[in-house]
């Protein structure tokens, strides 16, 4: 976690580092920090708290300078205090830091023995004094990055500086996102290329082992010589197994500003702003894969296709809201295309023996497209020579870059903290790879197929009319606010929907709620029902229907609130509900593929509604961040 940003050679650098950090503040935001250097000095401002804490410091000094390096914490050592914000300043040297070193107990151990007194409880003052004693010796910041570099285990991303060294900035990345970006001669790295976008052309990700020294307005790259001959990313390795990178051979990816990026607009959150964009995003997930023309659905490469047709199973990884949609693919694929297909998050699976066979298929899952569990997946299934397929909102992250097959969810960027709209985008796109995997295997009748595509090509109207309706959600927030806590229930389809809504309201509203497929009720949850118990029933009119109503009986019977959700107009469950929302009219035959995705919405709602009501911090809840990039 943690966001780092730096930049030389630019001409107010407060302004950029500020900017950037900003963007980057959904990777942590319980402190930040900043530092510019000008001539032999530096400047170095910390505040704890959000963002706005440092601004509101900085905002009254002058910090001039064309270079400078800035940190937003996400605390993983040590408490949130300004003396463990970053940047970390021992002797001549600064440092910014993303990740965690492994070995920082025994390093600190051995630095305590030579008598250095420490500052903070950080693994990054670690480094700082490391780097000070190197510097001292070396006379190099270069030269001192690449000692470091040899004696640090973990996962870390660096920005380094020197006052002795002017205009000198170095850079180490082994294991988080770390991207280097130019314009004319004004250099950037960052965690996230939302941080350099208003500044920087171009730009590319380090890959690990990758250090980069700027120096005024000239950089050179050190890449690990012995790259592709298996070695352990901690083991250590001899300082001059770098070798120095052509730059000719550097392929560079061009800034694209992101049209959903930055600005809340006229919502109050940016969840509320990712909320209402999905009717329009969800166009951009759709129109890649289908011929609207033909109504047809369009195929992967043929490579991906030959795998597809050889497979009898598919493993589907991932974490958190994205695992959720890993649930409800399985229940697609299944249906659709008769593959068997297993679920499992990516802390689980890293660690288990599953057998994997050659024909299998690997999808991975992930928005940011760096979550650290998912990505140490992908790592272990390459050195086992697995092809994996993965679905990413951000192109170029570390997953989308690894992976052997691309999809993507085509979101926009997604600023809050909870996910939304690439929820919604997974969905959709996880039903159209259903698809076409029956299509593959020849299991897509015609009729079938120009059905799914009106199905698909009439989601964003829906979406909108369900969000036409969100008033209706946003006055059952003080029903909602009686109870203390919360089962939310489905079968089948629905049931995934409901373990992501109970997950968004965990995340945004802090009180306790669970999901159960209604089918469990009986072995355990149902002693848990009063009238301070409320039941969350996703009950639309599909194969599951008279089954979960009979189910919501039981429920009702023993005196729980119930906040029924289904389809349209649907009275049965108005007269069982104690309040309830509609889905609109679907006169599509795909109804089942299609209701899963609108009943997302009514979940999204009622976590933000309730989480504003509460006076929580919606866009950034406690303890959260966006991209979690350590185990
Ligand atoms: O970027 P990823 O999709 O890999 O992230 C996985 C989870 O950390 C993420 O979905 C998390 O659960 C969200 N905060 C949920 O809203």
């Amino acid at each position: 976690m943690c966001g780092i940003i730096g930049c030389v050679g630019v001409t107010n650098s407060k302004q950029v580092l500020l900017e950037g950090l900003k963007t980057l503040e959904y990777r942590g935001y319980d402190s930040s920090g900043i530092a510019i250097f000008n001539k032999d000095n530096v400047n170095i401002v910390k505040a704890v708290g959000k963002l706005s804490q440092l601004q509101k410091k900085v905002n009254n000094q002058e910090m001039l300078g064309s270079h400078g390096i800035a940190h937003t914490r996400w605390a993983t050592h040590g408490k949130v205090t300004e003396e463990n914000a970053h940047p970390h300043i021992v002797g001549s040297i600064s440092i910014v830091h993303n990740g965690i070193i492994e070995n920082y107990r025994k390093l600190k151990t051995e630095l305590l023995k030579d008598g250095v007194v420490f500052k903070s409880e950080t693994d990054t003052e670690v480094i700082a004094h490391l780097l000070n004693n190197y510097y001292e010796k070396e006379k190099s910041l270069l030269q001192a990055v690449k000692k470091v570099k040899s004696v640090l285990q973990g996962s870390f991303a660096l920005l380094v500086s020197s006052v002795k060294e002017p205009q000198t900035l170095v850079a180490l990345k082994s294991g988080p996102p770390l991207l280097f970006a130019r314009s004319n001669e004004s250099y950037f790295f960052s965690s996230d290329s939302l941080a350099f976008q208003n500044y920087a052309t171009e730009f590319f990700p380090l890959e690990d082992g990758d250090i980069i020294e700027v120096k005024k307005d000239k950089f050179s790259l050190l890449r690990d010589k012995n790259k592709n001959e298996n070695k352990s990313k901690n083991e250590n390795k001899n300082e001059n197994e770098n070798e120095i990178i052509d730059q000719k051979n550097l392929i560079w990816i061009k800034v694209s500003k992101d049209q959903y990026s930055l600005s809340k607009q006229s919502y109050k959150h940016f969840m509320l702003k990712e909320i209402f964009e999905q009717p329009q995003v969800s166009v951009q997930a759709i129109s890649p894969y289908i011929d609207q023309v033909k109504m047809e659905l369009l195929l992967p490469c043929k490579d991906l296709q030959q795998k597809i047709k050889k497979t009898k199973k598919i493993f589907i990884i991932a974490c958190g809201t994205s695992f959720y949609a890993a649930m409800e693919a399985k229940y697609y694929i299944e249906k659709a295309a008769g593959v068997s297909v297993e679920v499992d998050t990516a802390s689980e699976f890293r660690y288990r023996h599953t057998p994997i066979d050659q024909d299998d298929l690997v999808l991975l899952i992930s928005q940011s497209g760096e979550t650290a569990d998912t990505l140490s997946v992908l790592r272990s299934l390459k050195e086992k020579e697995i092809s994996v397929i993965s679905l990413c909102n951000t192109k170029s992250s570390s997953i989308d870059r690894l992976s052997d097959f691309s999809y993507y969810m085509n979101a926009g960027v997604e600023v809050a903290v909870a996910s939304t709209k690439a929820f919604v985008n997974s969905l959709i796109i996880l039903n159209i790879f259903s698809e076409q995997i029956a299509k593959i295997k020849n299991k897509l009748t015609t009729t079938d197929e120009k059905d799914f595509v009106a199905s698909m090509l009439s989601l964003p109207r829906l979406l909108g009319e369900v969000l036409d309706f969100s008033i209706a959600i946003k006055d059952k927030v003080e029903f909602l606010s009686k109870h203390k806590g919360f089962l939310f229930m489905g079968r089948g389809f629905s049931f995934p929907i409901s373990m992501e809504g109970a997950l968004k309201l965990k995340e945004l509203v802090y009180l306790h709620a669970e999901a159960y497929s209604f089918g469990e009720m009986k072995h355990g949850p149902l002693a848990l029902i009063d009238k301070n118990m409320l039941v969350i029933a996703l009950v639309p009119k599909d194969e599951f229907y008279e089954k979960s109503l009979s189910n919501l009986e039981e429920v009702r019977s023993r005196g729980a609130s119930i906040f029924g959700i289904g389809s349209y107009q649907d009275k049965e469950l108005a007269r069982l509900s104690t309040e309830h929302f509609f889905l609109p009219k679907i006169t599509e035959s795909f109804c089942w593929s299609l209701n899963p995705i609108l009943a997302s919405l009514p979940m999204q709602l009622l976590a933000y509604y309730f989480s504003d009501y509460l006076g929580h911090d919606v866009d950034q809840p406690r303890n959260l961040a966006k991209s979690v990039t350590v185990e």
